[in-house]
């Protein structure tokens, strides 16, 4: 416990030092000045039910087709299993999320630049912690990430498979929620328990279903169907149909190589469609208001826990 006070203090501190100016108004920030001060940030979590789905694949490449598209995109690895972002990047990461919950490192120091344009915050051990920060630690989590707004136009969260404390804290924090599935039967029932749980524990009433590794567009879009005919029936959700990313074997020999499919093979049929779902997001309106900003997902994260 003290520990943690201690570790907290020298995280405000560090902010402190970094930005004095700002502080007093991270700590209690007037709402009206949110809107002045920092510019919107798309945040998009990407979950599924049944783990090795692709998600942390869809994250990358939506990522970087996004950052070819002139988006500014930070990739939050919140998964803490082992296919971890940089596992599947080649990145060595020698620090994380918890090394700034330390107060070790500022957030700028451990975010890393990865292939494509995408930046990379390791959160690994880091997430767990982060669900359990005191309201000091807090406020020097949310200032950081504050400070990142005006170099930000997309935050994407890969999140842990399943319904872990962690995810659906991402999940609620975040403007959008892409489920990715597959079309094996475990893994359209854990999306389904996975948006019942999220829409009927944690108030998530908007979701964007992917469907990953489809034999086809129409593949892809019968299996949307077939989930959306349950949720209709049964939550009380919006259930948008996001794409298909055709099963294909360049993104396994692009997984296999430790390169992004988008980079390794640009003209590839999931490399095309990682491309359409790009633009896709673009046309997507953003939420009206304070839900708009980082600092609301980062606030969000560390309420209702
Ligand atoms: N569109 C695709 N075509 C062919 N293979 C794919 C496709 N998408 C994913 N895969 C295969 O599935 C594997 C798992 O993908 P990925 O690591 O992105 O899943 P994940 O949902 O992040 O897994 P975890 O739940 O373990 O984090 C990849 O290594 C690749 O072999
Ligand atoms: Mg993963």
């Amino acid at each position: 416990m003290l520990n943690d006070q201690a570790a907290g203090l020298r995280a405000l501190h560090a902010q402190q030092k970094q930005n004095s100016p700002a502080v007093q108004n991270t700590l209690n920030p007037p709402k009206q000045m949110m809107s002045k001060q920092q510019k919107p940030v798309r945040v998009i979590a990407v979950a599924s039910g049944k783990g090795g789905v692709g998600k942390t694949n869809v994250s990358v490449n939506l990522g970087i087709q996004l950052s070819k598209l002139g988006n500014r995109v930070l990739l939050m690895d919140a998964d803490m299993g082992l296919a971890n972002v940089d596992i599947m990047l080649g990145l060595h990461t020698k620090y994380n999320l918890s090394h700034v919950l330390d107060g070790q490192k500022t957030l700028r120091e451990v975010i890393m630049q990865g292939p494509g344009g995408l930046k990379i915050i390791p959160a690994a051990s880091g997430v767990r912690r982060m669900a359990q920060l005191n309201a000091m630690e807090n406020a020097g989590i949310i200032n950081a990430f504050s400070e990142l707004s005006d170099e930000l136009d997309v935050l994407i969260i890969d999140t842990a498979a399943g319904i872990a404390d962690s995810v659906v804290s991402f999940c609620r924090a975040s403007q959008e929620v892409i489920v990715v599935v597959t079309d094996e039967p475990a893994s359209i029932t854990d999306a389904y328990a996975l948006i019942k749980v999220l829409s009927r524990d944690y108030q998530v009433s908007r979701f964007r279903l992917l469907a990953n590794m489809a034999k086809s567009p129409a593949h892809g879009r019968q299996l949307y169907e077939k989930l959306s005919k349950v949720t209709e029936q049964f939550l009380d959700v919006s259930l948008d149909y996001f794409g298909a990313v055709p099963y294909d074997q360049s993104l396994k020999d692009a997984v296999q190589k430790q390169i992004p499919v988008t980079l390794f093979r640009p003209t590839s049929l999931s490399a095309n469609a990682f491309e359409n779902m790009a633009h896709s997001v673009e046309r997507w309106s953003r939420p009206q208001g304070a839900s708009g900003y980082l600092q609301f997902f980062v606030e969000n994260l560390f309420q209702g826990r």
